[in-house]
């Protein structure tokens, strides 16, 4: 980390303290869904890593073995993942389903690094979590947008790059290529907040993508988005997984987005998570929304709610 721009780490690190000690609390500062941007940003560069994960080309991206977390709490243990065993492999555009408080995010948190498992093992591109997030070999898009407010649309899209180490003028290039893929051309110089919430989530997707990492974890994006907004993003997002082949993991509420966009859908049980049925989608390539009344579509999403009615999700 030595050569980051002190104000660049003091700015991350700060944002960081303020969700952590509840300042930043409320509208679109929620507390838990950005906890961990800045240590996401602030992943140092590391280019012993970046050869290893640079150079790894496995058919296999993420890999989780018998994996297990329990949450100590002033309430006693809470036991949020068990028993969790999966590979995701290149280009896979996998989504994980399953009902409130089950484990989603903890499971992508875990492979960002971002939580500690108790039990069992992960790897990601090859080396260990930490190992990845320090040679950023993934873009997190958190369930909020965590936009820095001070900082125009560009310059927040910039932020990762810039304490990489990239150039303006590649900095400018890629902000405007990432902007204009997620159709904000033209809105560079705006503030987050003269943005509407689908706008500012955009942004955020054209940061994880910035610096080019082939693997997306994306935990919610589209979840506070009204849907035609919904809608059209998912449309992009599929656009944009067909077009660069990254490996997508996203987590998701809603079984037609999570049909409609994956080629694997994980159905998670209520806590402890434990994954009861991993359910594969064959819809064609370049599909339209207009897919989600074909047969096939509506055949699958019955599997889909079918292993949450087996995984009790329903229950009461
Ligand atoms: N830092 C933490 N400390 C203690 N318990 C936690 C922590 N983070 C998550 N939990 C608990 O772990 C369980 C799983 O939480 P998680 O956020 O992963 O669920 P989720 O499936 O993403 O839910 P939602 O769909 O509502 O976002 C919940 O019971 C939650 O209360
Ligand atoms: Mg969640």
């Amino acid at each position: 980390m030595a050569g980051l721009d002190p104000a660049i780490r003091n700015s991350a690190r700060s944002l960081d303290a303020r969700i952590k000690s509840g300042h930043d609390k409320g509208g679109e500062w929620s507390r838990r869904p950005v906890e961990g941007i800045g240590r996401w940003l602030l992943a140092a560069d590391v280019p012993e890593v970046q050869a290893v994960t640079e150079g790894s080309t496995a058919a296999t991206v993420v890999e989780i073995r018998d994996l297990s977390l329990v949450f100590q709490t002033g309430d006693g243990p809470v036991a949020a993942l068990a028993d969790i065993d999966l590979a995701i492999g290149r280009g896979e555009f996998v989504s994980f389903i399953g009902p409130s408080g089950c484990g989603k995010t903890t499971l992508l948190r875990v492979i960002a690094d971002l939580e500690q498992p108790t039990g069992g093992t992960i790897v990601v591109n090859g080396v260990s979590p930490n190992e990845a997030r320090l040679a950023r070999a993934y873009g997190y898009v958190f369930q909020a947008p965590a936009l820095y407010p001070w900082r125009n649309v560009a310059r927040n899209v910039t932020l990762p790059l810039e304490i990489i180490g990239f150039d303006p003028g590649l900095r400018a290039a890629r902000a405007a290529k990432y902007l204009a893929m997620v159709g904000l051309e033209g809105f560079e110089r705006k503030f987050p907040w003269q943005l509407s919430g689908g706008m500012q989530q955009r942004v955020s997707i054209a940061r994880a993508l910035g610096f080019e990492p082939d693997l997306l974890l994306m935990d919610e994006p589209f979840g506070a988005l009204d849907e035609i907004t919904r809608d059209r993003l998912n449309e992009q997002l599929l656009r944009l997984h067909e077009a660069t082949g990254k490996t997508v993991v996203f987590v998701t509420h809603s079984i037609a987005e999570a049909v409609f966009l994956s080629s694997r859908i994980v159905v998670m049980s209520p806590r402890p998570g434990r994954i009861v049925e991993t359910i594969d989608s064959d819809l064609a390539r370049g599909r339209t929304l207009d897919a989600r009344e074909s047969p096939r579509f509506l055949d699958i999403a019955h599997k889909v709610r079918a292993a949450l009615r087996a995984g009790h999700s329903y229950d009461d």
